[in-house]
């Protein structure tokens, strides 16, 4: 299924290929940066044992409220009609429940231009996305969850907790260069690699292709990909380019 909101660095546009090299027998499925999990929700099931963790507990909030209050967050969302008006109100109103506070969080990301919650987003072209569709989605993903174990921890705190030999961790950090998210200004990428430098399970990390990355994994298997993002009458096609890493070889299927 796809993910319920957008979510910056969301991997919309690669999990097919990513989803390729994830190892087959795994016992357990774990995405410590987990965002929108668009890796997670691309199947069924993954593994007897999964995992979606961030450390934005606005994210984990709404996961929760799906999980647990899914016919409450959807009456919540039922009046929240995309008016650019309500939009400045909403931003404005601290909720009151975890329940209204993840019918805002959702309404301001979906409702924002590059889902980055902070300003109405319309689309000339297409208008405006349709909020029956998502209350449809927020059903499905309420079913996705149900044997999904969210956590809200830093990722060594998950990697440490989950760490076997046949566990899984997919790994999508923020990016080196580009976006920095509210919660990552202090984000050591040496940190990280330190810590999927000795773990007993297999990962695959996604990265923005830079000299920096390549030289911080070094001798791990890599493959490079591009993701294409629209195209833009204007600018033409813009391309991506973005490495995936991994502490076992990476095969082609
Ligand atoms: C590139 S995004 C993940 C996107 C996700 N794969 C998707 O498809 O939506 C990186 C995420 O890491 C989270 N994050 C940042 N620092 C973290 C930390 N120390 N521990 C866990 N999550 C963290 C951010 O909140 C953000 O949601």
């Amino acid at each position: 299924m796809d993910a319920l909101i957008g979510w910056i660095g969301g991997k919309r546009l690669l999990r097919k290929t990513i989803s390729q090299y994830v190892p087959e027998g795994i016992t357990g499925y774990i995405e410590p940066f987990g965002g929108a999990a668009w890796m997670l929700l691309l199947k069924d099931r993954w593994a007897d044992l999964e995992v979606y963790n961030d450390l934005d507990y606005r994210l984990v909030n709404l996961f929760l409220q799906v999980k647990y209050h899914p016919d409450e967050l959807i009456r919540e969302l039922d009046f929240m009609v995309a008016s650019r008006k309500l939009f400045g109100d909403i931003m404005k109103q601290e909720g009151l429940t975890e329940i209204q506070r993840a019918a805002r969080f959702m309404f301001l990301i979906t409702r924002s231009f590059g889902s980055k919650g902070d300003s109405f987003g319309t689309s000339q072209k297409r208008g405006t996305s349709s909020m029956y569709n998502r209350l449809d989605r927020i059903k499905e993903l309420h079913k996705r969850l149900d044997m999904v174990i969210i956590e809200n921890l830093s990722y060594e705190k998950v990697i440490e907790k989950y760490d076997t030999k046949t566990n899984f961790f997919y790994c999508d950090p923020p990016y080196m260069t580009g976006y920095t998210y509210e919660n990552s200004k202090l984000f050591s990428h040496e940190d990280l690699f330190n810590k999927l430098k000795n773990i007993k399970g297999k990962f695959i990390l996604s990265y923005d292709d830079n000299p920096d990355v390549l030289k911080l994994y070094k001798g791990y298997s890599t493959k490079h990909v591009t993701r294409t993002k629209g195209i833009n009458r204007k600018e033409g096609k813009s391309e991506y380019n973005e490495v995936i890493i991994a502490n076992f070889p990476l095969e082609d299927k």
